[in-house]
C-alpha cells in the first residue's frame, strides 16, 4: 500500500488550483438517472470516489465516459436495465445511496444496499427513507438492502427533516422533480452542493425554488431533459489548501477559491490571525504573525463551520498559541486523527464530542495512519509543521477526495512524495 512522506520545510509560496467538488459531483452524477437524455458535467474532479460512482451507474445500465483527462463526464441513462445497486460497489462509498431517489422516481422501483464509506459514525438512512415514504414510496429492509417501490408513481408532499441532512435533502429533491404535484422540504440542508445540484436539475427542466435556504419547493414535472453543467468549486479542498501556508508559513493563492463557500472557516482563520484576501483568480492566504492564536470551533451544517474541515483545523490548533476546544456536532466518531496527531507530539484530550487541544511549539515527524479521508490530509498538514519526516500510511483514503495531492503541495514548495507500496 502506498504512503506519503512529508518533511517540514518552512514557507510555501505559489498557487494551487482547486478542483470541482467531490461531494457535488457525487450528487450530480446520479441525476442522470432522472432523464433519458444525456447529462454532461464539466470541471469534474479526478478521484476514486468518482470512479466508484461511475462503476455504480454503469452497473445500472447507464453509459458514463470520461473526456478531457477525466474532467468532463458524459452520462447517459437511456437504457437503465437494472434497478439493483449492489453491495460490492455501494459498500465502498456512502454517497452511493444517492441513486435511490432518482431510480425510484424514474423506474418506480429501486433496490439499494445500505452503504459503507468513511468509518466516522453510524450514518443511518432514516431521513432518506422517511422522505421518500412521504412521497408515497414503500420501503423495506431485507438482507442489508433497501427495497423501494412506488408502483403508482411518487406524489408531492411536505417533508420536515429533523436534521438538515445533506444526502437526504439531495435524494428527496431529486425524487420530487418527477413526482406529481408540489413537494416542500423543510429544514433542508443549505450546503453549496445542494444549490449546485438544484441548478443542474433546473437546467434539466426541473422546477425548484429555495435551494440554499431551509425550505426547498419542488414542482414535479413529467420528464427531465439533457443538460451541461460545471461542478462547483470544492470548498473542502479549498479550505484544506488554505491551511498549508497558515501551518507552514508563506503565502499561497488558491485558484478558483470563493469567500462565499468558506465564510465560517475564514471567520475562524481571521480570529486565529490569518489574512485571507480576494484576488482576481481566487483567494490569497497568509499568516499575520509567527504563530496563530488558539480558537474554539464547533462544527455545524452549512453555513456553519464544516465537519469536513475539523480534522485539518485540529492539525493547525496543535501548534497554536493557547488552548482550543473543537466540538464535533455532526458525526459522533470523528476524532480518529487525534491519536495520530498525539503520536506527533500534539497535546489533545478527547472527551465525547469535544477535543481540547493545547498548542505546542513544534510537532515531531512520525509514522502515522490515515483513518478516513479528511483525517489523512490533516496528517499531511501536520507533517508540514513538524520537525523531521512524517510518513502517512493507508493513503487510499486520500485518493478518494484529493486529486494530485502531492503535485499540489509540492507545487508551492512543500517537500512531499508518494512512496509506492508493495
Ligand atoms: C455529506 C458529505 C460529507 C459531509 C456531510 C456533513 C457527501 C457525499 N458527503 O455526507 O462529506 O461530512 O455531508 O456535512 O456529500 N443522518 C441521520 N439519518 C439520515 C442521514 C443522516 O441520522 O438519514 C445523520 C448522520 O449520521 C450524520 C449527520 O446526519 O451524523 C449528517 O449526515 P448527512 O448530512 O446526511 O451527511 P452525508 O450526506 O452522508
Amino acid at each position: 500500500m502506498d504512503s506519503i512522506l512529508v518533511k517540514g520545510n518552512g514557507p510555501l509560496k505559489g498557487q494551487i488550483p482547486i478542483a470541482g467538488a467531490k461531494n457535488a459531483c457525487l450528487a450530480l452524477m446520479p441525476a442522470t438517472l432522472l432523464s433519458e437524455e444525456p447529462l454532461t458535467l464539466t470541471n469534474a474532479p479526478r478521484l476514486s470516489d468518482i470512479k466508484t460512482m461511475t462503476e455504480l451507474l454503469q452497473s445500472l445500465g447507464a453509459e458514463v465516459s470520461s473526456l478531457q483527462d477525466g474532467q468532463v463526464q458524459a452520462l447517459s441513462s437511456h437504457n437503465i436495465d437494472n434497478h439493483v445497486a449492489d453491495y460490492e460497489i455501494v459498500r465502498k462509498m456512502r454517497a452511493s445511496n444517492l441513486v435511490l431517489g432518482p431510480m425510484l422516481a424514474r423506474l418506480g422501483q429501486a433496490v439499494v444496499s445500505l452503504p459503507g464509506g468513511c468509518a466516522i459514525g453510524a450514518r443511518p438512512m432514516d431521513l432518506h427513507i422517511h422522505g421518500l415514504e412521504a412521497l408515497g414510496a414503500e420501503i423495506e429492509l431485507k438482507d442489508g438492502y433497501l427495497h423501494a417501490k412506488a408502483p403508482r408513481g411518487l406524489k408531492g408532499a411536505v417533508i420536515e427533516l429533523n436534521f438538515a441532512s445533506v444526502g437526504a435533502t439531495e435524494n428527496i429533491m431529486m425524487a420530487a422533480t418527477l413526482a406529481k404535484g408540489t413537494t416542500v422540504i423543510k429544514n433542508a440542508a443549505r450546503e453549496p452542493e445542494i444549490v449546485d445540484l438544484a441548478e443542474c436539475l433546473k437546467k434539466m427542466g426541473a422546477h425548484i425554488e429555495g435551494a440554499g435556504t431551509s425550505d426547498i419547493t419542488i414542482e414535479g414535472v413529467d420528464r427531465l431533459h439533457g443538460a451541461t453543467h460545471p461542478v462547483v468549486t470544492d470548498r473542502i479542498e479549498l479550505g484544506t489548501y488554505m491551511l498549508a501556508p497558515v501551518i507552514a508559513g508563506g503565502e499561497v493563492e488558491l485558484l478558483g477559491g470563493r469567500l462565499d463557500l468558506v465564510g465560517a472557516f475564514v471567520e475562524k482563520l481571521d480570529e486565529a490571525g490569518v489574512d485571507v484576501t480576494e484576488t482576481k483568480a481566487g483567494l490569497k492566504v497568509k499568516r499575520r504573525g509567527d504563530r496563530v492564536k488558539a480558537v474554539n470551533v464547533t462544527t455545524e451544517p452549512f453555513p456553519g463551520f464544516p465537519t469536513d474541515l475539523q480534522a485539518q483545523m485540529m492539525a493547525l490548533m496543535c501548534t497554536a498559541d493557547g488552548t482550543s476546544v473543537l466540538e464535533e456536532k455532526i458525526f459522533e466518531n470523528r476524532f480518529m486523527h487525534a491519536p495520530e496527531l498525539i503520536r506527533m507530539g500534539a497535546k489533545i484530550d478527547v472527551q465525547g464530542g469535544h477535543a481540547t487541544v493545547t498548542g505546542v511549539d513544534r510537532l515531531k515527524g512520525a509514522p502515522v495512519m490515515a483513518t478516513d479521508l479528511r483525517a489523512s490530509v490533516s496528517l499531511i498538514l501536520a507533517g508540514l509543521a513538524a520537525e523531521g519526516e512524517t510518513i502517512v500510511n493507508r493513503v487510499y483514503h486520500l485518493d478518494r477526495g484529493y486529486e494530485q495531492v502531492v503535485r499540489k503541495f509540492s507545487g508551492v514548495g512543500a517537500q512531499i512524495e508518494r512512496i509506492k507500496g508493495s
